[in-house]
């Protein structure tokens, strides 16, 4: 029997301050007491909490293929404690030799001593959230580095040996022009990055921007422009659009961890607030969520909820999913994930055919450009 690889997803719930976008669960650190002791006391807690999950699986052996470390800002974190995190997972589950280990930093706590212990403890690729470079647009995201200061870290983490390096981008910020946020691409460009998440500025409920909506956001013309022009450069810098957001410059990386989520793989979730998913038996899919009170979770209480998804929604949290990469589907991996035989969803799939959506071919369904242009009413048919 084929080896089933899990990935693992690790929270690291602080952050200097609070962008006004962000909706990932953090706390500022300067509001509590965040010191050497909470940060060792919150990673032996990682640990028990991973070990519950390996427990809940009922697994002789995990095999991971990925382990990510987001926040929050993980680089708040020095190299040396993920050094010992990292080993003691090691102990606990089996990490396939090709791993791709990624940790998410923030510009402004990138040093090299940090980017060195990285290095040593088999992290793989760097993930920096850079945003802008311009400095009137870090502003006005609340950011707490300069244009300058992002382009040291880039620095700092290429000096520092990686090559498999990720730069996180916006646009559509608050006053942002076209030409500014095509200047922002071709400054990203200037440092060569095998991987570019560039996502448009989503104004999230829960956060201040959704409390006080910015003044001055681009409109839709400009919005669109931006998005069709800002493709059209990275194309022809030689990158691959794989998933809405998403560029690389070799399919080699392609960001393997977050692939396994838009292939709905399964993955196991630790932290405060994390959130993990797995097949049992090959048929009930189990979500779960970790408290996100801290000091709960440091006294023990690791898991929030565990639900089962219901049957009905199986099939539409799928295609939420697998939508976002732009590659055909294989009716046999539907069937993997899901459970579902392609025979009992012809009809949604006459459906999506007859309106141009998609084509069904013998082995597989691939998506027309149609298709991707009205990606909602396409999800509608399958809800
Ligand atoms: C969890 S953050 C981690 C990066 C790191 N904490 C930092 O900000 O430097 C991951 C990325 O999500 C993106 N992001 C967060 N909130 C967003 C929003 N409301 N709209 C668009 N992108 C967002 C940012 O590009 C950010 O770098
Ligand atoms: S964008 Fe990054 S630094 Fe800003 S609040 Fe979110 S996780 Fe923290």
């Amino acid at each position: 029997m084929q080896k089933k690889y899990y990935s693992l997803y690790i929270h690291i719930p602080w952050c200097l301050k609070k962008c006004p976008y962000c909706d990932f669960y953090s706390l500022v650190t300067s509001d509590i007491n965040f010191n050497k002791n909470i940060k060792q006391r919150y990673i032996n807690n990682l640990l028990l909490d991973l070990e519950n999950d390996l427990f809940f699986l009922k697994k002789n052996k995990i095999y991971i293929k990925s382990i990510f470390f987001g926040g929050g800002t993980p680089s708040l974190i020095n190299g040396k404690l993920i050094s010992y995190l990292l080993n003691e997972i090691n102990k606990k589950v089996y990490i396939k030799k090709s791993a791709e280990i990624t940790i998410e930093t923030n510009p402004s706590s990138i040093n090299k001593k940090n980017i060195l212990e990285y290095k040593k403890s088999g992290i793989n690729r760097i993930s920096i959230g850079i945003q802008s470079f311009n400095d009137i647009s870090l502003k006005l995201l609340g950011r707490i580095h300069s244009a300058k200061d992002a382009i040291n870290a880039i620095h700092t983490v290429i000096d520092n040996g990686f090559t498999n390096f990720n730069i996180d981008l916006m646009y559509g910020i608050p006053k942002q022009s076209l030409k500014e946020a095509k200047n922002d691409l071709y400054q990203t460009l200037l440092f060569n990055p095998k991987h570019i998440s560039w996502y448009q500025l989503t104004i999230e409920p829960n956060t201040i921007f959704g409390k006080y909506k910015p003044k001055n956001l681009p409109k839709n013309d400009i919005l669109w422009k931006i998005f069709k022009e800002g493709k059209k450069i990275l194309k022809k810098y030689g990158y691959i659009n794989y998933e809405i957001s998403s560029f690389v410059k070799e399919n080699i990386f392609k960001c393997k961890h977050n692939l396994n989520y838009w292939n709905f793989g399964d993955y196991i979730g630790i932290g405060c607030a994390a959130h993990g998913k797995f097949t049992m038996n090959n048929k009930n899919i189990i979500r779960t969520v970790k408290n996100s009170n801290i000091t709960k979770y440091i006294n023990g209480n690791y898991l929030f909820s565990s639900t089962k998804i219901k049957d009905s929604d199986k099939m539409i949290e799928f295609f939420l999913n697998r939508l976002r990469i732009f590659k055909k589907i294989s009716k046999k991996e539907f069937t993997l994930n899901t459970g579902i035989k392609i025979s009992s969803i012809t009809e949604y799939i006459a459906k999506s055919e007859k309106l141009g959506y998609i084509k069904n071919n013998k082995d597989y369904l691939i998506v027309t450009k149609k298709g991707y242009l009205f990606l909602n009413d396409l999800l509608e048919i399958f809800v």
